[in-house]
């Protein structure tokens, strides 16, 4: 059990784009459970490497379906539009309204490094496309349509 340090707004490494994974080895499979970890001890949905520092394309998800450990992922499909209020462990106290794919399909390698596909609709689809954005250097205040007063939220 490890619970790192979320990285905040003004940290390069937010801004950085992450480097893919040549290959799923012991500290790739270390760096799925501390973000894990750390994911859940913030009671987040989502999180990505670089929000704790390590700048690999590494995310896990948990949309209250179960936890899903992507590396290298990627968005391979979408459909539809969906805007939402989104918020992000690396920006406390900072909400917003995101446009986003209301379905998406992802691929990325499993902690087996097998090559697996998801697809994903509602908070899961939403969650999906923040954390990649991550991988990107990009965060939702990047592509918020209206900012949330904190006491409307
Ligand atoms: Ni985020």
């Amino acid at each position: 059990m490890a619970v790192y340090r979320i990285v905040e707004l003004g940290d390069q490494v937010l801004r950085e784009k992450a480097r893919p994974v040549p290959e799923i080895n012991k500290n790739i499979l270390k760096l799925l459970d501390n973000l894990a970890d750390t994911m859940y001890a913030a009671k987040g949905v989502g999180l990505a490497a670089p929000q704790i520092g390590i700048s690999k394309r590494v995310i896990v998800v948990d949309a209250g379906e179960g936890l899903l450990e992507l590396v290298n992922p990627e968005i391979i499909g979408s459909r539809g539009e969906d805007i939402a209020v989104e918020g992000c462990l690396s920006i406390p106290g900072v909400a917003g309204e995101v446009k986003r794919a209301e379905q998406v399909e992802v691929k990325g390698l499993d902690r087996a490094g097998k090559v697996v596909k998801v697809r994903a609709n509602g908070l899961l689809a939403r969650a999906l496309q923040h954390e990649i954005d991550h991988l990107d250097g990009i965060l939702f205040i990047d592509k918020a349509i209206r900012f949330i007063d904190s006491k409307e939220s």
